[in-house]
């Protein structure tokens, strides 16, 4: 059975074919509105989501299914001690497929471990978050025509930011792909994806404070917010959070080709004024995870034997 945890549980070759079936979805949904009728998707989501969640059950539903919902700890009986293997049997009881977002790195592991249906990771605390990347790398093929040949700046909190960590793995299996890395000096990619994923992998990259001077040099910028609920002391989130605030003014300094993608949610680091330029795609991207999340649920039920 194929489940989803890390992004390298796609080959580069399934990644392509995802994209392929999310713009074939976007020119023909007609042909995609009933292949899940009688499926159901169960979205277990024990930490906050508006995108994910939603546009995962938007998924289902465009594809003729139905939906199962746990959201929040505090109304499931995660509350009451259940383990999240337990859970993962019991709702493979009701489901067909599962998306678990989880506060606990590891906790959609362990669902896929003892579930009987897919799995896939919609977001495992600080580590990785697979699905966001396929929005991610659906949108910069789309805007970009290609996922070799870029360099890519993240800006922000890239030590608890799972995309980034996700998108760092997914483009690194690219030729020609180069990073440079902007944050502050606490919030720097964590050893784990440099020695794990970089260094081994030959790829080039740069660490940097100053957003300003990694401008000119970008084709794409991936901004992230500083992940407050990650952190161990307040004090240490507030004197962060606004480290980075791009700006019309900053972006005069980039390319006229360059593209800024975000994950969202956005709290401080994009002002509002740059959603009117035409290089802010972070919108497209909410619109292409539900195309790559359909594309992918249907690779998955497929596998399972469950459509045909
Ligand atoms: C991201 C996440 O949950 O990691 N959001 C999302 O799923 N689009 C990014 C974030 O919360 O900052």
């Amino acid at each position: 059975m194929k489940h989803i945890i890390d992004i390298l549980d796609l080959s580069v070759s399934e990644i392509d074919a995802l994209i392929s079936t999310a713009q074939d979805i976007i020119a023909q949904p007609k042909e995609y509105a009933e292949l899940c009728r009688g499926l159901k998707l169960a979205t277990l989501f024990f930490e906050p989501s508006t995108r994910t969640r939603l546009s995962f059950e938007a998924a289902m539903y465009e594809l003729g299914g139905n939906v199962l919902s746990v959201t929040g700890a505090a109304t499931s009986s995660a509350s009451k001690g259940e383990s999240v293997a337990d859970t993962a049997k019991v709702v493979s009881c009701y489901a067909d497929i599962i998306a678990i977002r989880h506060p606990k790195e590891g906790a959609a592991l362990v669902a896929a471990q003892n579930a009987s249906i897919p799995v896939i990771n919609a977001g495992d605390g600080g580590h990785c978050h697979p699905t966001q990347t396929l929005a991610d790398l659906c949108t910069i093929y789309r805007e970009k025509g290609r996922l070799s040949d870029l360099t890519v700046g993240f800006c922000g909190d890239l030590k608890f930011g799972r995309t980034v960590h996700s998108l760092i793995n997914a483009l690194s299996r690219y030729s020609g792909v180069s990073f440079v890395l902007i944050s502050p000096e606490e919030l720097k990619l964590p050893s784990y994806v440099k020695d794990g994923v970089l260094k081994p992998n030959g790829i080039t990259y740069r660490q940097t404070t100053d957003l300003e001077a990694a401008l000119p040099g970008l084709d794409l910028l991936y901004m992230t917010r500083v992940q407050r609920e990650r952190f161990f002391n307040e004090e240490d989130y507030l004197r962060l959070k606004d480290s980075y605030i791009l700006t019309p003014d900053k972006l005069r300094l980039a390319g006229p080709d360059m593209c800024v993608l975000h994950p969202l949610p956005r709290v401080n680091e994009i002002s509002v004024a740059v959603d009117n330029d035409p290089r802010a795609c972070y919108f497209k991207q909410v619109l292409n995870g539900k195309y790559m999340r359909m594309a992918l649920m249907l690779m998955l039920l497929k596998d399972a034997g469950r459509i045909g």
